[in-house]
């Protein structure tokens, strides 16, 4: 796709993200409608169905052509397959619903499996991160990020994972200067951004991380299966974005 039209296209993204986010602000006291999904802990509410709506519908009206994945009411779209948008509507549904605070609207945009746009606002400090894989910023400024030895770096982890050392995550974190949970991908990813913590190990579904992967790639960062492969966009998986010049040092820990 030629590059004007990519520029149309994050331009496009990042307005339709601070829109959801000024909407998200605008309602943030209301009496939530919340619904659980799959179990107790797995929530939805009125308004992550609201934004989602919103956003899609843009799609739907600017580029009719385009295909759509996200997370809410089954839309489901083949990320390998053609012009897709991967929507998050509100990520860090919890963190939304307890706190009012450190949640995310991400949305990111592939052509045939290849990351072209990735954008994520944390909502409550409206700080929007923006990029096309090839550069990353932060608002107005280019981001740059060199990533610590991680004996000198805090790392991002699923409490899940931490609890039962999947993949070894319990003897890596032993090798940083400690463990952070943030309760939302997005969060998560843009404190890597920001220089918070050195490293994300989650479980995710394609909507968590196909923004974030999408930012962290100028800097030389991989989103992959604990094993190093590459995640296959179909569900939930467990994952990591770290520094691939230290992939040696994980692979002592993590399998
Ligand atoms: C969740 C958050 C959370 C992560 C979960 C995700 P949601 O997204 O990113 O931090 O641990 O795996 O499902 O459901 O709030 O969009
Ligand atoms: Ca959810
Ligand atoms: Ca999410
Ligand atoms: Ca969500």
């Amino acid at each position: 796709m030629n590059d004007n039209l990519l520029n149309i296209k994050l331009e496009f993204a990042k307005t339709a993200v601070k829109m959801a986010g000024e909407f998200l602000k605008s309602h943030l006291h209301d009496e939530l409608e919340i619904t659980e999904k799959s179990r107790f802990d797995d929530l939805v509410t009125n308004l992550d169905k609201a934004v989602q709506n919103q956003i899609v519908s843009k799609i739907g009206e600017r580029f009719p052509k385009d295909f759509i994945l996200a997370e809410e009411d089954g839309v489901r779209h083949d990320i390998s397959d053609g012009n897709v948008w991967v929507l998050d509507p509100i990520d860090g549904t919890t963190n939304f619903i307890v706190q009012r605070d450190h949640f995310a609207v991400m949305l990111a945009y592939y052509e045939n499996g290849v990351g072209k746009i990735g954008v994520i606002l944390d909502v409550m400090t409206d700080n929007l991160y923006w990029g096309n894989g090839a550069e990353t910023f932060k608002n107005e400024i280019k981001l740059s990020l060199v990533a610590r030895p991680l004996r000198q770096s805090l790392i991002g982890v699923n409490s899940y994972m931490y609890r039962t050392n999947a993949g070894g995550l319990l003897d890596l974190s032993r090798e940083s200067l400690g463990v952070r949970m943030l309760g939302s991908a997005g969060i998560e990813f843009v404190a890597i951004l920001d220089g918070k913590i050195w490293g994300y190990f989650s479980n995710l579904s394609p909507w968590d991380y196909a923004a974030g992967a999408i930012l962290l790639a100028p800097f030389g960062y991989v989103t992959t299966q604990l094993d190093g492969s590459a995640l296959d966009f179909d569900g939930r998986q467990m994952m990591m974005t770290v520094p691939e010049g230290q992939l040696s040092e994980i692979r002592k820990f993590i399998k």
